[in-house]
């Protein structure tokens, strides 16, 4: 393939990635917009596996082995993966892109040929693109294996504070500068690789410890930042092989990352420079303690299903909340069926979907999508928060932090100022769930003492299929 053809195929594979974005922003073009991507993708490959510049037959040989093993890896872990552990994986393959960079610039830096045809100001460039990729590498790296133990359970989500953290970050930083500078005046290859080999040691425990500093309750943010900076690592690679693609691409993902980073901090009413300098939030998963340390206070009002489907079956309105339980229990199918259902009966059935339900952006709409609800009836939680002292039930299936009002009631709760879904206002909400154990947060949830309140207690699927049953008596 000619330069000029794989320039264009290049253009072309870019605008498809735009297109691609664009159609990922909404719904119903999500579809295509995927599509897009995987035809960008594919013209991509194919153009860069044909250019002018891969050394013959030799280099794409390899080329292929090593995209038949990603391949492999890529669709055996796809297919076992369950949606719930999606975050983690995303994790994982933000470090990979974190590896690839890192290991691209250490290859880069002692290529012979790259290093014969370049001096004065363009060897100087190029030096400080290996150095920046290998920097933003090794962060993306090792925070995301971190981020990647804190989403799976296998590292606490307590922030790990330690004394003088701020002062590490800063004396770290310096120390990057200067060995950055001596890297760039270098005598020889093997001078200039101790302070690489230095400056990603460093590179390495910052990512650590800026992964480690953030708390459970801030790990939102964390993976779409992780996301943005595999973005950059990716761009910085481009630079590091003269990849006008890869820059470009790494440039579209590091900043809709960064914007999905912002989107991420506005619903959580955190800014982005406080969750990045860690300290909030607490670990998950453990059962409710009140926020002064003593038990949970109130009683909490029982319901079966029978009476569920009762108070559903006289709902003019009702407002569906799902969360990260209906992903657990997997029950979405159910709550599609127990919507139809009630609309057929002429109910008013509408889905709020706060940004942050669930284990990743969008975890909610997938899985409604991937049960056929309607997109019309599924609307944001600005869309509706007005709505729910004029409705009927307010049906929370696993949810809770999401629906926490505590978040503003309570300064001292880890997620105080989070905007919620305000369930409570409806003339009665009912909140399904196992047990009264806390959601990923760690906060007890008062939502459950309130009076107009009811727990349905038991798995998510078991218990709807059990209200599906009673609405069709
Ligand atoms: P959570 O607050 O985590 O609550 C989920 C609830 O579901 C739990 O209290 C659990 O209670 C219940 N549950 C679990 N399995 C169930 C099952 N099989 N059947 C019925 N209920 C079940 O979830 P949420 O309200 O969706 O809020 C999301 C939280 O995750 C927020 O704190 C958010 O910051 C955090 N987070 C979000 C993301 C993104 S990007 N969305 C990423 C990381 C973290 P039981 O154990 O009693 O059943």
């Amino acid at each position: 393939m000619s330069f000029s053809l794989a320039t264009a195929s290049y253009i072309g594979a870019t605008i498809l990635f735009i297109l691609c974005l664009g159609g990922l922003s909404n719904q119903e073009t999500a579809r295509r917009g995927n599509l897009y991507g995987m035809i960008g993708m594919t013209i991509a490959v194919l153009a860069t596996i044909s250019a002018p510049y891969v050394a013959g037959f030799g280099g794409v040989v390899w080329i292929i082995f090593a995209m038949l093993i990603g391949a492999s890896i890529g669709l055996y872990a796809a297919r076992k993966v369950q949606m719930t552990q999606m975050p983690e994986l995303v994790a994982l393959m933000h470090s990979m892109v974190g590896l690839a960079a890192m290991l691209v610039g250490f290859a880069n830096y002692v290529d012979p040929i790259a290093a014969s045809h370049l001096s004065g100001a363009a060897k100087t460039i190029h030096d400080i693109e290996i150095y920046v990729g290998i920097l933003i590498g090794a962060v993306t790296f090792s925070g995301s294996v971190i981020a990647f133990g804190k989403l799976s359970g296998k590292i606490s989500g307590n922030p790990l504070l330690l004394p003088g953290r701020h002062w590490l970050n800063l004396i770290g930083l310096l120390v990057v500068i200067f060995f950055g500078r001596q890297f760039v005046h270098a005598d020889s290859i093997g001078e200039g690789m101790a302070y690489l080999i230095v400056m990603t040691i460093i590179a390495l425990a910052f990512g650590v410890h800026m992964v480690m500093a953030i708390g459970g309750a801030d790990m939102p943010v964390v993976v779409s930042m992780l996301n943005s900076y595999s973005g950059w690592a990716a761009a910085a690679t481009g630079f590091m092989l003269s990849n006008d693609l890869l820059i470009v691409t790494g440039a579209l993902v590091g900043s809709s990352g960064a914007i999905l980073s912002y989107i991420m901090c506005e619903a959580m009413n955190r800014h982005f420079i406080s969750v990045i300098a860690g300290g909030f939030g607490t670990g998950g998963g453990t059962p409710a303690a009140a926020a002064d340390g003593t038990q949970p206070a109130g009683e909490v009002v029982p319901i079966l299903s029978p009476e569920t489907a009762e108070l559903l079956r006289d709902a003019k309105n009702v407002i569906i909340i799902p969360g990260y339980g209906m992903a657990v229990a997997q029950a979405q199918h159910t709550v599609y069926e127990i919507t139809r259902f009630l609309r057929e009966k002429g109910v008013n059935v509408r889905f709020g979907i706060h940004p942050v339900a669930g284990r990743m952006p969008g975890h909610m709409n997938v899985l409604l999508a991937e049960a056929k609800v309607p997109y019309d009836i599924v609307l944001e939680m600005d869309e509706l928060n007005d709505d729910f002292p004029k409705t009927d039930v307010a049906m929370v299936i696993g949810a809770n932090d999401i629906v926490n009002p505590g978040a503003q009631d309570d300064p001292n709760s880890p997620i105080a100022g989070m905007p919620v879904l305000e369930a409570w206002k409806a003339k009665t909400s009912i909140v399904m769930k196992r047990s009264m154990a806390s959601g990923y947060a760690g906060v007890d949830n008062p939502l459950f003492y309130k009076e107009n309140n009811r727990m349905l207690f038991g798995d998510a699927k078991k218990m709807l299929d059990e209200v599906l049953v009673a609405l069709k008596a």
